[in-house]
């Protein structure tokens, strides 16, 4: 190395370690396939081809075939342009494997192969989407290995905060300034009223409704949870409480259980669909006046249930919001 001008040293020798990893598996027509993970880039392109392959009948036209040359192509450069953009040393890189090989995105690759022309080059970019950045107060509940639990609720208040961006920045402004009362006893755009003490003031900070909470039970972690919704954020929090400790519910049917939202003014009980008529017009002869919470969501909890040594997660799974579906529960 060193008579050729090299870089490599003998020390370098010395630091390299061969390193064990679990191989790439995957399935294609019913066979079972094991191959070389990264930092092959090779497995994972292996898998992602045949897949891609797999549904559009390019095999019709038999071996050899214009058609079948075409096809092979066409999946041989989308992966490439994935490969290029994305794949790396699993040491300091973080490979997408389960994306690039999800049959969601395969699908859509699949969908972009014209049967009789070729793609050029340069219009076929790395094709994962960026993910799906919700447009409302986001909220997280994450317990470790250890047992150590966070849970974390972030808002630039309605979506997109104030729709300035800063210049050369790159972050939006947001809008709290409708968090405070800007005219005590008018509503703000969640129609709360509030007063006096939550008006505008040099130096003071609005009041806020996000609720992120962690609940112990004998000194440890119980139920960790919180939501997005504005006003409606304290309200779910505490019917998801009490679906767990009152009603001993598991995790996701506490989170998905109907819900109503009341906040005093207006004077308005707001329902879910799924609770019962009968128990609507109970309510209304209790001198309720209810409606459907068609106008708004009531928002997504996403919460963690720790019992008898089993994490429980819970995503909401009520999928009309905003952004719905952009939630997870993951375990490790
Ligand atoms: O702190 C508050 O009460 C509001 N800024 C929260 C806004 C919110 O949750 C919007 N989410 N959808």
């Amino acid at each position: 190395m060193a008579k050729n001008g090299g870089l490599i040293t003998l020390g370098d020798l010395h630091e390299y370690q061969a390193v064990q990893r679990a191989p790439l598996e995957g399935d294609y027509k019913g066979f079972h396939i094991i191959t070389s993970p990264p930092p092959s880039a090779s497995g994972v392109g292996l898998l992602q081809m045949l897949a891609t392959l797999n549904g559009t009948d390019y095999e019709k036209n038999g071996p050899g075939s214009a058609k079948a040359y075409h096809y092979l192509a066409e999946v041989m450069r989308r992966y490439f342009a994935d490969r290029s953009q994305y794949l790396g040393d699993p040491d300091s890189v973080n490979n997408p494997v389960s994306r690039l090989l999800d049959p969601v995105y395969v699908n859509g690759r699949r969908a972009t192969i014209d049967p009789d022309r070729a793609t050029p080059s340069e219009k076929v970019t790395a094709g994962l989407s960026a993910g799906i950045e919700g447009t409302d107060t986001t909220h997280y509940s994450i317990v470790d290995a250890q047992g150590n639990a966070v849970a974390v609720t972030y808002t630039l208040n309605h979506p997109y905060g104030s729709g300035v961006t800063v210049p050369s920045a790159g972050f939006l402004l947001n809008n709290e300034m409708d968090d405070f009362a800007a005219r005590p006893g008018e509503p703000n755009t969640y129609e709360l009223v509030q007063g006096e003490k939550n008006a505008i003031a040099p130096g003071k900070r609005p009041l806020s409704s996000m609720v992120p909470t962690i609940i112990l039970k004998d000194g440890k972690p119980f139920l960790i949870l919180g939501s997005p919704g504005g006003s409606t954020i304290p309200t779910a929090v505490l019917q998801v409480i009490i679906n767990v400790i009152d009603f001993h519910m598991n995790v996701q049917d506490a989170v998905d259980f109907p819900r109503i939202h009341h906040q005093w003014k207006p004077d308005r009980l707001e329902y879910e669909s799924g609770i019962s008529p009968d128990t609507i017009s109970l309510l209304k002869q209790m001198g309720y006046s209810v409606e459907q919470a068609h106008s708004r969501v009531l928002p997504r909890v996403e919460a963690i249930l720790l019992s008898e040594g089993w994490l429980q997660g819970a995503n909401d799974s009520r999928s009309s919001s905003r952004s719905g579906g952009d939630g997870k529960a993951a375990g490790y």
